[in-house]
């Protein structure tokens, strides 16, 4: 139950980067928060962080990756007597080394981190939000998810515009319900994403300071578009050309684009 007329909302990946900004921009606004992600000292801290802005913030460590973890979540939040009036699809990491040498497991464990704890998730928590009559569902999908196919990383942005395209669906579904649905589409985001995907180096060479994000704008740029209930948002003038762009190319040129990219990054 949210503390007198206090909403909570439950971040996924909120351990760091876009997460951990998304929680400190919602603490912000008034709202109490629910964290998960799997290292739990980084979530502590930032629970303590956020309990002296006012939030009170409960931690529930959670693998994403274990088909088991979404209804795991719905227990413990129910345990601890806590709603969810707002939910926060944020968890996410990439697999750059090509689709046939990475391990099937880390393709698997994408998929179900990215693609499939989000639905689950949505399909658990938006019930409630809609009999209630107010909910917000963030999904932080990527710019990539608007880009035509790239090599290296080849499920990411497939998995990345499925993102986009369900919240859209589910956008319009819940229109009018009180419950609003936006994906979130980063570009580059300064963010532990490229060191723990190992290509810090390469994209900082490839890629110049001023098409990089801070991860506090990006949150604030996807915070203030759910609650204004944009079912699609794109931070950055540059990232909406790119995006623009991709929608109107060939796909021949749109793909010959792309490989340019793959081939800087040395992917393929
Ligand atoms: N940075 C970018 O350039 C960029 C651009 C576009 C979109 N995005 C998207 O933004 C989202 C956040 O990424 P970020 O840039 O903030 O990267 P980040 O700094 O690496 O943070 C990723 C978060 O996801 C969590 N996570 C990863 N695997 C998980 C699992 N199996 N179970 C639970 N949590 C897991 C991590 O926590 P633990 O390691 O503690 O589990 C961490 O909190 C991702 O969905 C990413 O695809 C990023």
């Amino acid at each position: 139950m949210s503390r007198g007329d206090r909403r909570t909302v439950l971040i996924t990946g909120a351990s760091a980067g876009i997460g951990a900004a998304l929680a400190r921009v919602f603490a912000g606004h008034g709202w109490d928060l629910i964290l998960t992600a799997r290292r739990e000292d980084p979530l502590r801290t930032l629970a303590a962080e956020l309990s002296g802005m006012g939030a009170h913030a409960t931690v529930i460590p959670e693998d994403l990756a274990d088909p088991e973890a979404p209804r795991r979540l719905l227990a413990a939040i129910a345990d601890c007597d806590l709603q969810v009036d707002g939910l926060v699809n944020n968890a996410g990491f990439s697999r750059t080394a090509g689709f046939l040498r990475t391990d099937p497991a880390s393709h698997e464990a994408m998929i179900r981190v990215m693609l499939t704890a989000p639905v689950e998730l949505a399909r658990l928590f938006a019930p409630g939000m809609v009999e209630r009559g107010h909910g917000r569902i963030l999904n932080v999908a990527s710019l990539a998810g608007q880009m035509p196919a790239t090599g290296g990383d080849t499920l990411y942005g497939p998995i990345k515009s499925f993102l986009i395209k369900a919240s859209q669906g589910l956008h319009l579904e819940l229109r009018g319900t009180g419950v609003h649905v936006t994906a979130l589409c980063p570009g580059y985001t300064l963010t532990e994403f490229h060191d723990v995907n190992g290509t810090r180096a390469e994209v900082s060479t490839a890629y110049p300071a001023w098409m990089w994000q801070t991860a506090e704008h990006v949150a604030d740029v996807g915070y203030r578009a759910v609650e204004t209930n944009r079912p699609k948002v794109t931070p950055g003038a540059m990232n909406n050309v790119l995006a623009g762009l991709a929608k109107h190319l060939p796909d021949a040129m749109a793909l010959n684009m792309v490989g340019g990219h793959a081939r800087r990054l040395k992917r393929i």
